[in-house]
């Protein structure tokens, strides 16, 4: 676990309900009562947990409200994130936190039709993207799949808001979407936009790859690690330093720059949050995050250091 990140804000918990019997919804406003900053269709924020632990939230609410809404899946294998805000945060608790930040943005100027694929908690950046869609008049539809309807959060505000444009998909009710079927048949130029679980991205993945079609993905999960592409150790010149650094197999940018007095701040440690983001002077890199897209990755400026290696003997990092 890296060290804790110093708090940005401290908010006041003004409501908490129960959006299902897993999910808590909170509604998140400032000490003084002045309205929190608005922020983008996609973006998140990070709960730094009184453990020390830091735990990532999508924003699910009104961008342009004075107050911000996150909601928390109580996960089975919580290691104290989601337990501790599902049980322990009640109305009037001040919560630490630092964002919002955006990694999985959206971006409607283009006017193309968008479908928006989004499984059990990965509702939550999705929601506010599909209003913004509707908001701007685009063609679109929303392909929401859970277990329940009852376990289904935001489901009631979602067929409200969107009507015929959202299409439940309740596995208990005997109904899944067939995303080959969904996305071989959009029409061209269609942007796809999804949120979920690793093995569900991976299946839209393989399905609008097979269409040909734009995808955004934002990962709860790390994706599985593969092989590096440099296997031995390399060098790393730490920028605003001149010092250099060697990097073992088996330790991780991050840790070493840590080590030699760079400053970088970090949360997941497993490529999935962005707080770690390195500009990269230099080098060529082999990204090991589940973040960027393929052509944010071709671009090669940034890396995510606390995974992500060289795929060369030496990085020149804005460290
Ligand atoms: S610390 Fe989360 S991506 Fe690096």
């Amino acid at each position: 676990m890296s060290r804790p990140r110093a708090a940005d804000a401290e908010v006041t918990v003004v409501s908490r309900i129960a959006a299902t019997d897993t999910v808590t919804m909170l509604e998140l406003a400032s000490l003084d009562g002045a309205a929190l900053p608005a922020w983008e269709p996609g973006a998140h924020i990070d709960v730094l947990m009184p453990s020390g632990l830091v735990r990532q939230y999508s924003l699910c609410g009104d961008p342009t409200a004075a107050t911000w809404r996150i909601a928390v899946l109580r996960e089975e294998t919580s290691r104290g994130g989601s337990e501790w805000i599902c049980s322990s945060v009640e109305e009037g608790a001040a919560l630490r936190l630092a964002g919002p930040r955006n990694h999985f943005s959206f971006a409607p100027t283009t006017g193309a039709p968008v479908l928006f694929f989004a499984a059990g908690i990965g509702v939550t950046p999705i929601a506010p993207m599909a209003a913004a869609a509707a908001a701007a008049g685009l063609d679109y539809r929303v392909h929401y799949s859970g277990r329940a309807r009852e376990r289904m959060a935001l489901l009631d505000e979602l067929e409200c808001l969107h009507g015929e444009r959202l299409v439940a998909h309740v596995s208990g009710e005997g109904s899944r979407v067939d995303l080959a079927a969904v996305l071989g048949s959009a029409s061209a130029g269609t942007v796809v936009y999804a949120c979920g679980p690793g093995e569900y991205l991976e299946a839209v993945s393989a399905a609008a790859e097979g269409a040909g079609l734009e995808l955004h993905l934002e990962h709860f999960e790390a994706v599985e690690a593969v092989a590096p592409v440099w296997e031995g150790a390399f060098e790393v010149e730490l920028a605003l330093t001149g010092v250099t650094v060697e990097v073992p197999p088996e330790r991780s940018i991050l840790e070493v720059a840590e080590e030699n007095g760079a400053f970088v701040l970090s949360s997941c440690t497993e490529g999935t949050c962005g707080t770690c983001e390195t500009p990269v002077v230099e080098g060529e890199v082999d990204h090991r995050d589940s973040i960027l897209t393929p052509q944010e990755r071709a671009r090669g400026d940034v890396m995510y250091v606390c995974v992500s290696r060289a795929a060369c003997p030496k990085l020149v990092l804005e460290l």
